[in-house]
């Protein structure tokens, strides 16, 4: 649950810092998946509470620092995901370890999630490095601007038809 809030640090930080960068679009889609952050640590208190436990809302660690630039932004978005999927790895082991299935369900659909976030980052950092190579940088205000209102949720691989 701590770690979800982190998660929402981070992405607020990031949001921030491409604001002031001059990366409105970019930072408005950070911004919305700040909330989405807030609402998987939620998902995480109602369970435990929900399921005869007490959450104990802990200190958020700071995030570490302003990105150089907007692909290290990416790049460190992406490895931020990588590393929450590691731990909600750790709750599927340890609930499989523990034949606790109503966990193991839980996060099932924090499994998803994860696959959700890696691909939709990855595809960000693949638009904006074809947009970054063009010279006069024309790519790169339209991907911003389209960023503005591009989804929060994406179609995982498996799942996508041709
Ligand atoms: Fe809730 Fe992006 O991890």
């Amino acid at each position: 649950m701590t770690r979800e809030a982190y998660q929402a640090q981070v992405y607020l930080a990031y949001a921030s810092w491409a604001e002031v960068e001059g990366f409105p679009g970019i930072a408005a889609f950070l911004y919305k998946h700040m909330h989405e952050e807030r609402e998987h640590m939620f998902n995480f208190l109602k369970f435990i509470n929900g399921r005869g436990g007490k959450c104990q809302i802990q200190a958020i660690d700071a995030p570490s620092g302003d990105p150089k630039d907007m692909n290290d932004c990416l790049q460190r978005t992406l490895q931020q995901e990588i590393d929450n999927s590691l731990c909600i790895d750790a709750i599927v082991n340890l609930a499989h370890e523990e034949k606790d299935w109503a966990t193991f369900n839980f996060a099932q659909w924090f499994v998803r999630e994860q696959i959700e976030e890696e691909t939709l980052v990855n595809n960000l950092i693949d638009k904006f490095g074809l947009a970054a190579q063009q010279p006069d940088h024309a790519n790169l205000y339209a991907l911003d601007r389209d960023m503005t209102s591009a989804p929060q949720e994406i179609a995982i691989p498996r799942d996508e038809k041709v």
